[in-house]
């Protein structure tokens, strides 16, 4: 599967304000996830964090000063902006960002940052005001129009106990900007995909639902993959999804119906529409407005139910690719092959409904119009995801030879 920080060589530059301790956090995530990471402390972080935490962390020489020694293959700041895959300053003061706007290479890491030729990433972190002042914003404009990608910061509880904007964006979206501009170039480059997720709730009655156990782990897991391949993906995901991946476009749905239509709006400029949802079969044909009583004399209650529509089956958007998912309990193949065809998808993805729903892992086998099925080892959802990510990145091509 994707996995765009695995081996990268990650420059992280980190400047003197009080959230330079949060960067200790960000940079071991960074090595949990694979990544080569190289601090640069400049002399003010290092009055708020040692250079040895970072060392500890990251197996890797500390950078501190533009004159450190220039050994063998070690020619200081040209080395590490050469060989940088992403060079990213967290947090950026409104000192280093008025320096870097400036041009200034007075020390380690503005000369890197002149230097490289690797994207750049800057999450600025201050105090409110100084967030605020026209000289921040108007030098953060600066880098954005020379293509460096700015960081928003969060509004919330300053180092100073006062509210404001200027917090440090959390290290999870440091992570998923960092992931983000490492996938684009990926297999999907380009490629707009629409993820379904989770499982519907169709009501009773104001309190009471039909629903199913999907939690949206593997459309969760699919909407990494994509991005981390360099899609953009626009995720329309069920009440049952706690969390989505950061850097989705976000669409939240209840119903079927709701999901039906949240699909055909965003089908509209996309590539490929991925149905991982696990969609109500039925819905109750009359919801009650309100809550439903207990009789005391029967002891069985009717529900009648209606079908709701089959979303995928119902859309032929010429040059959109279609993979859908089959949950099965009995002949699997058998029945994931005759949704296939009579759906006209591109992909399906058929498992076994109980061993999958609400599972970490999944067994699954992979069945193409025209091609052998592909039955798959069990896997984490993650590591599917990434096969059925290059699936579809074969299809994508297949269509452009055709
Ligand atoms: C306790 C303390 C906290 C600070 N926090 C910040 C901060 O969060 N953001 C910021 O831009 N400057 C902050 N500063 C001011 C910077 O440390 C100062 O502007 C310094 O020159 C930045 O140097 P550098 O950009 O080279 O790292 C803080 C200063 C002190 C004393």
């Amino acid at each position: 599967m994707p996995e765009p920080l695995v081996g990268k060589r990650i420059v992280l530059g980190v400047s003197g304000g009080i959230a330079a301790y949060k960067a200790i956090d960000f940079a071991s995530k960074l090595v949990q996830l694979g990544a080569d990471v190289h601090a640069i402390l400049t002399a003010s972080a290092c009055e708020f964090v040692q250079p040895l935490s970072f060392a500890a962390i990251t197996h890797n020489s500390v950078h501190t000063s533009v004159f450190e020694g220039w050994e063998g293959e070690h020619s200081g700041h040209v080395t590490l902006a050469a060989t940088a895959d992403l060079v990213i300053v967290a947090p950026a003061t409104a000192n280093s960002i008025a320096k870097i706007a400036g041009g200034f290479a007075d020390d380690m890491l503005g000369a890197v940052l002149l230097a490289t030729q690797a994207p750049i990433l800057i999450a600025p972190a201050m105090e409110h005001r100084m967030w605020h002042h026209a000289a921040t914003q108007a030098n953060l404009e600066t880098l954005r129009s020379r293509g460096v990608r700015v960081i928003s910061p969060e509004a919330g509880r300053l180092a100073s106990g006062a509210a404001g904007d200027g917090r440090l964006a959390a290290v999870d979206r440091l992570l998923a900007e960092a992931r983000c501009v490492l996938g684009a170039g990926g297999v999907l480059n380009g490629k707009r995909i629409v993820i379904t997720s989770g499982g519907t709730h169709e009501p009773i009655d104001p309190v009471r639902f039909i629903g199913n156990g999907s939690s949206g782990a593997m459309g969760n897991a699919l909407a990494q993959a994509a991005m981390d391949a360099g899609a953009e993906v626009t995720l329309i995901a069920g009440p049952t999804v706690a969390t989505l991946p950061i850097g989705v476009t976000p669409v939240r749905i209840t119903t079927a119906l709701e999901m039906q239509s949240a699909v055909q709006a965003a089908i509209v400029d996309a590539d490929a529409l991925i149905m991982a949802a696990a969609v109500a079969d039925f819905r109750p044909a009359h919801p009650s407005e309100h809550k439903l009583k207990k009789n005391p004399d029967e002891n069985t209650q009717q529900l009648e139910l209606v079908k709701n529509p089959d979303i995928i089956a119902g859309i032929s958007q010429p040059g959109l690719v279609k993979v859908g998912f089959a949950a099965e309990t009995d002949d699997l193949i058998a029945n994931a092959t005759q949704k296939l065809q009579a759906k006209g998808l591109d992909l399906i993805v058929a498992n076994d409904a109980v061993a999958t729903i609400g599972a970490s892992h999944s067994q699954a086998t992979l069945l193409i119009p025209g091609h052998e099925p592909e039955s798959l080892a069990e896997m984490s959802k993650e590591d599917l995801a990434g096969v059925i990510v290059a699936r579809l990145a074969e299809i994508f091509a297949r269509q452009v030879i055709s």
